[in-house]
């Protein structure tokens, strides 16, 4: 029986992630941890611990003492939090990385940690960014998912762990808000859109850059896992991808449904980040190797964020 264990599940995708995994693996049998208090969405559902990601005898004694099969290790500082924090960022993204596939060796664990469209940089080729290609991340955050990737890949192939991966794009979502990134303002605009009819990007207008509905992300997570061991032919993360959009776009296709919604633009120090990202990735080998195939549309994501983000702020 599959007993799991959340690392960051209060965070943009622990919430949703330890939601869906208990609705399939069954409350109890889900474990979420998190350094800070429980995330009201999570209250309820299931067993919840304080931990903090950097503290190994703690993790050790929680994975031992709940007979642990499977981690999902998400605890991380984003892109932006990142450059303002660099040694924080390397501390605590491959600290409690390692930390969590010692473990998994020692006691059998299957891991899953996410990569990030962060680990390419302005070397790599924008458009449907191939999955082996330059790799040059210059932020520290993807210098950290960079190293973590052949982390990982030493770990499965060297000493035979279980670990699996993807780069995520950015991620929307109305339940759970992100933290210091730079695809944030794709959340955040219908926020705007719907508190003030207004929105200033933070990202120029033509800014493209790979994203995706949190429902398909979850969706690629728990398909990852599940698949038998011989599907996984690449052992660093795979490209996963959605949808490709602007500012300007996902602006004008807020504005069939607020016609009065106005952005603006006032580009900051996120730019040069967004600047060094791909604008839309090829994730072929996903879809060929176990399945991967994503429902939300620019469109289908609008209306489901506009939809549930008007209830949830009445
Ligand atoms: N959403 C992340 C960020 O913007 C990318 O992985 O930092």
């Amino acid at each position: 029986m599959e007993k799991i264990l959340v690392i960051g599940a209060c965070g943009q995708i622990g919430v949703e992630l330890t939601l869906a995994l208990r609705e399939k693996y069954g409350n109890e049998n889900v474990i979420a941890s998190d350094i800070r208090e429980e995330s009201e969405i999570l209250k309820g559902t299931g067993p919840f611990v304080v931990l903090d990601a950097m503290d190994h005898e703690a993790t050790r004694a929680l994975v031992k003492k709940e007979s642990i099969t499977t981690i999902y290790l998400l605890a991380a500082l984003l892109s932006v939090t990142g450059e303002k924090n660099p040694a924080l960022c390397w501390g605590l993204n491959m600290g409690a990385l390692r930390q969590i596939l010692d473990l998994g060796i020692e006691e059998k664990l299957k891991i899953f940690w996410p990569s990030s469209i962060a680990v390419f940089g302005a070397t790599t080729p924008q458009d449907n960014t191939p999955q082996k290609t330059i790799i040059e991340p210059t932020t520290m955050y993807g210098i950290t998912k960079y190293a973590g990737e052949l982390l990982c890949q030493y770990y499965n192939k060297r000493l035979g762990l279980d670990v699996r991966s993807v780069r995520y794009p950015g991620l929307i979502s109305w339940k759970t808000e992100p933290g210091g990134g730079t695809t944030d303002y794709a959340v955040e605009i219908f926020y705007g859109a719907l508190k003030e009819g207004k929105y200033t990007s933070f990202l120029s207008e033509n800014t493209y850059l790979p994203m995706m509905y949190m429902d398909d992300a979850i969706a690629a997570t728990l398909q990852i896992m599940e698949v038998s061991k011989e599907k996984i032919k690449i052992a660093m993360a795979y490209n996963l991808s959605a949808i490709s959009f602007s500012p300007k776009e996902i602006a004008e296709a807020i504005k069939k449904q607020i016609p009065n919604f106005e952005i603006s633009y006032a580009p900051d120090s996120r730019q040069a980040i967004a600047d060094s990202w791909p604008q839309s990735i090829d994730d072929s080998s996903a879809r060929a190797d176990w399945g991967w195939k994503h429902e939300y549309d620019l469109s289908k994501m609008v209306d489901t964020m506009l939809k549930n983000l008007k209830e949830k702020l009445k």
